[in-house]
């Protein structure tokens, strides 16, 4: 994880001021009860103030933050005993978990960044730059999922000697990669994921 721009309590102190939400959590509360999400993970929650309130008696709901401040903060508030809160990024979760519906809200998305096995001047995207790369892959793919057009290829990336893959990543750990997708997706569809 790299240095927290969000460390200044007395600046985290004002976040939910400055971010009441409004319409945009009135979405994700009905998307999660229209869905009827009996698991959330919320990547990059901040102060909290969403995750609160898509808690529910029935429901688990996961804040993760890698931001220490914001996630004291978070822990602070009134209802903050009804969420899982997780200090990390996205590979703080467990990697054979599953969730009815994961969120990644107001810029949190601008922060995952940088690609340490992209090349060095590309290294830190801007979110516009992720955008048009997942936008580009997928017309690429004819809309196909990466993993699915690279098992039918049998190959990855945009060319021969170009795989837009981490350097220390052979054949044997790409193979384990896959083996260890497969056997999530298998556990999703027989329904016994945990
Ligand atoms: C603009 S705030 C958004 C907070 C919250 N989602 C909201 O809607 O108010 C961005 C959050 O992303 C978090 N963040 C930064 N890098 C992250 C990463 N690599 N993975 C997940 N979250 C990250 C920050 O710590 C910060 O709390």
């Amino acid at each position: 994880m790299t240095d927290d721009p969000y460390r200044d309590a007395a600046l985290v102190e004002l976040y939910d001021l400055d971010n009441p939400g409004g319409g945009d959590h009135a979405y994700y509360r009905a998307l999660a009860d229209e869905i009827d999400a009996g698991s959330i993970i919320d990547l990059g929650c901040g102060t909290g103030l969403l995750t609160r309130a898509l808690a529910g008696e029935r429901r688990t709901v996961i804040g993760v933050d890698p931001s220490r401040t914001m996630l004291d903060y978070a822990r602070r508030q009134p209802g903050s005993g009804s969420v899982i809160w997780i200090h990390g990024d996205a590979s703080a979760l467990r990697h054979d978990g599953n969730a009815d519906l994961a969120i990644c809200t107001d810029n949190a998305i601008m922060h995952v960044s940088p690609v340490p096995w992209w090349p060095q001047e590309r290294r830190n995207p801007t979110l516009h730059a992720v955008l048009v790369h997942e936008i580009q892959e997928t017309a690429r793919h004819a809309g196909h999922a990466d993993i699915i057009r690279e098992y039918i290829d049998g190959a990855v990336g945009l060319r021969e000697g170009v795989s837009n893959l981490p350097a220390d990543a052979d054949a044997a750990t790409w193979e384990e990669h896959y083996a260890k997708l497969d056997q999530i997706a298998r556990s999703v569809s027989s329904g016994t994921a945990s």
